[in-house]
């Protein structure tokens, strides 16, 4: 049976690369798989979370996913750490994974930055609950965004070094699914940088719970270099500003790269950013709206996360129970 596991981190300003990147196309891919989709508030904590803010992000990232047209009816929305077995699973594959494959996260070291003795442990094996978080529930496949390439590979060693040490078929290794024009959204500002929640500067992303006001603010004010479009995906080599927008239209657009070139071709970045205001309002802000209405009723997502965590438990807990007798933990 095909299962698909994905998570975002509540650390707040959920953002345009999480949409066109991930939740996107969690929406369309419900059609044909059962999905979990989880709030992994145990990851957002690897770095200083504050304890109200984390709640509220939360509610915030479930609001997000809900208006963005995640089925919570037909599939799991919950928080991460309302099923035990995330934390349960994380700690055997801490004691399968190994340390020099943790060594070659670039997510770890772009976190960690210059003050590595001083990031904490989780931030260091956070791979291993992610895998955990996957591979609880025997999940076959993966949306994510380009960046969370190499922790899906890790997952799927794990996975299979886990298989193998105790001799069993027991995990499938997960496939990441990474497609869209826009796997990885950069930075308006720079566009050599991802865009990102933690970004100091507002200006450097599009929030989902930006107001169409901001939107067009934002778009306007996004670094571009003086040259008209090109025709032709090569010719906006070294122009990672302009290339990242045309990114961000032909995935609003669900249009090809190419396509949207063509179109613009000649044209100035002014009167190209004047439509991308345009199009970005239109399928954003009727998403903006319905989260606000979401977030207005903090028990309505309340409930719908305490009924996929109660959904999530069930699938879980067997398959840990399972593990823990492959292990060898005596269940007495
Ligand atoms: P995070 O914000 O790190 O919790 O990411 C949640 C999901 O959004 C993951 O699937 C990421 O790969 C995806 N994502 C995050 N940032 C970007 C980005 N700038 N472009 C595309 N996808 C992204
Ligand atoms: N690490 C992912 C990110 O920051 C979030 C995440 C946690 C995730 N667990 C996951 C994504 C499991 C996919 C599957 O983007």
């Amino acid at each position: 049976m095909n299962r698909i596991f994905s998570g975002v981190q509540p650390t707040g300003n959920l953002h345009l690369g999480n949409y066109l990147g991930a939740i996107r196309n969690w929406v369309r891919l419900q059609t044909e798989y059962d999905c979990l989709f989880c709030i992994v508030d145990m990851h957002a904590i690897t770095v200083w979370q504050d304890p109200k803010e984390l709640v509220r992000n939360t509610r915030e990232v479930a609001a997000g996913m809900i208006a963005s047209g995640v089925d919570a009816s037909k599939h799991i929305i919950f928080n991460q750490s309302t099923v035990p077995a995330h934390a349960q699973l994380s700690w055997i594959f801490n004691c399968v994974a190994r340390m020099g494959w943790l060594n070659r996260m670039t997510q770890f070291k772009e976190k960690a930055g210059k003050h590595k003795e001083n990031a904490s442990v989780g931030l260091y094996a956070y791979p291993n609950l992610m895998s955990a978080d996957i591979l609880a529930y025997k999940a076959t496949h993966v949306p994510v965004g380009e960046d969370q390439k190499q922790h899906l590979e890790l997952a799927r060693d794990t996975a299979q070094k886990f298989n193998i040490d105790y001799g069993v078929e027991f995990f499938p290794l997960p496939e990441p699914l990474i497609f869209g024009a826009a796997t990885r959204v950069m930075s308006l500002r720079d566009g050599t940088k991802k865009m990102s929640k933690s970004d100091e500067s507002d200006y450097s992303r599009i929030n989902m719970a930006d107001d169409a006001d901001a939107i067009a603010l934002k778009i306007r004010k996004a670094k571009t270099d003086p040259h008209p479009m090109p025709d032709g995906v090569e010719a906006l080599e070294g122009r990672p500003e302009a290339s990242n927008l045309l990114g961000i239209y032909a995935a609003l657009a669900d249009q090809d790269k190419a396509a949207v070139m063509s179109r613009f071709a000649g044209r100035q970045f002014s009167e190209f950013k004047q439509e991308l205001v345009d199009l970005a309002v239109s399928v954003l802000g009727p998403i903006n709206g319905e989260m606000q209405r979401l977030m207005a009723d903090p028990a309505y997502l309340d409930g719908i996360l305490r009924s996929g965590a109660e959904r999530a438990d069930a699938i879980a807990r067997p398959i840990i129970a399972e593990v823990y007798d492959i292990v060898g933990f005596l269940r007495p």
